[in-house]
């Protein structure tokens, strides 16, 4: 009997969990082909163990490595060095890493020190420049140097590549797996639909709210200005409400409490459960933020997303109208927040329920094509009219 094909996923923030997840399940259903492993490297700790609870994923290997305040060197040289101690002991044919994050770069870095092959999932993600965002920019760029596959999101992202001289044949459209997650939490919730209205951090359900989230470090020197436009925000004739889960991170949390905590309509908490956040996409009018994550799943609910950012790497989600970039100046977020809550047509306009990230099938075709590309065979039928 052939050998199972042992793979090892390394993940260790709250975005590329929730992406990772997925894979994970995917990848144990297919044992006894596949021998799975998850080694997580706790980039961050808290918000990665809520997720691990969550989504049921018990690891192999934790390199916990997170401290406070950490640097980018830090968490780097922490993850080049655990990671060799794993990969050495656990000898796995391939290694599957997620989009952006330092742990990414790091891990396959590590990989392909040791000649393992490196998987790299959400590939192809670009922006103009590479200092935006940062150092996410160059982290997926690294990353995709690094890998030997690719499993890219959309056309657009296996185009990106392409035009970096990556082989067509390492390449693979399977949409993004963060549909698959968010699809999967909001179905086991009941989520969607005609959910009940509890009160939710104290905010009224007659009125408006807005679901916010901030903590790139491109926009930590920006950080006192978001807040004073979440302020005015809040002032506004609608009324509006505004619950922001804040990111633990000694740049972002101090700030936000200073400036906003007292201000009426204003609900800053603590990091949401992944299960919460997709429940406040769900009731929110709007979403305000920085992440990327968010820009893909919010459109899965016709909820449209005003980017703090300057640039993304989500452009498919402008065209499709469902992002708006708005940056990080105070007059700007106050100005395109107040249009969509005043203007009915502008907000339909934003709120088509069209997403270009994917079908929540993406997980299935990422191991189908592992199973035949590392073990030989033919590439299934449908992958080969889906490549
Ligand atoms: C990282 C990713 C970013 C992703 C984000 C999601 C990199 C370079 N950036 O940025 O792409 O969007 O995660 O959150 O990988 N902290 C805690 N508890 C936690 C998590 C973080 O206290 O559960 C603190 C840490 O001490 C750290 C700070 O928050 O000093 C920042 O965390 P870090 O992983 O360095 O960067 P993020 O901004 O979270």
């Amino acid at each position: 009997m052939t050998q199972p094909l042992k793979v090892m996923t390394v993940f260790g923030t709250r975005p590329d969990t929730v992406k990772m997840a997925p894979v994970v399940h995917a990848l144990t259903a297919a044992r006894p082909s596949i021998q799975p492993l998850i080694c997580v490297t706790a980039q961050h700790r808290e918000m990665l163990d809520d997720l691990l609870e969550l989504f049921e994923i018990v690891p192999d290997d934790d390199l916990d490595i997170m401290t406070a305040d950490q640097t980018l060197t830090e968490v780097t040289t922490r993850v080049l060095i655990g990671m060799e101690r794993v990969l050495t002991a656990r000898q796995p044919d391939v290694v599957l890493v997620h989009g952006d994050t330092t742990t990414s770069s790091a891990a396959a870095l590590a990989a392909f020190y040791r000649q393992i092959p490196v998987a790299h999932v959400e590939a192809g993600l670009r922006t103009a420049t590479r200092w935006e965002p940062f150092p996410e920019e160059m982290n997926r760029r690294l990353t995709g140097r690094l890998a030997s596959f690719h499993f890219a999101p959309t056309a657009r992202a296996r185009a990106n590549l392409e035009r970096e001289n990556v082989a067509g044949a390492d390449i693979f459209v399977t949409g993004n797996t963060v549909i698959d997650a968010f699809v999967e939490t909001a179905r086991r919730a009941e989520l969607i639909g005609d959910a009940p209205e509890p009160a939710w951090h104290g905010l009224d359900s007659g009125r408006p709210w807005i679901f916010v989230t901030a903590h790139r470090r491109e926009n930590h020197e920006a950080m006192p200005e978001i807040c004073r436009a979440l302020a005015e925000i809040a002032g506004l004739p609608q009324r509006p409400q505004i619950l922001w889960p804040v990111h633990p991170s000694p740049r972002v949390a101090p700030i936000a409490h200073r400036i906003l905590d007292g201000i009426a309509g204003v609900s800053l908490v603590a990091p949401l459960s992944y299960s919460a956040t997709v429940r406040s996409i769900a009731r929110c009018r709007l979403v305000l933020t920085d992440s990327g994550g968010l820009q893909e799943e919010a459109p899965c609910l016709g909820k449209p997303v005003l980017v703090m950012r300057r640039e993304t790497e989500r452009p498919e989600g402008i065209e499709a109208g469902t992002l708006k970039l708005v940056g990080s100046d105070r007059t700007a977020i106050v100005a395109q927040t107040g249009l969509l809550l005043e203007d009915e047509v502008a907000y339909a306009r934003m709120a088509r329920a069209h997403n270009p990230y994917g079908d929540g099938l993406a997980s299935g075709r990422i191991v189908g094509w592992l199973l035949a590309r590392l073990r030989g065979g033919p590439l299934p039928e449908e992958f080969r009219a889906a490549a």
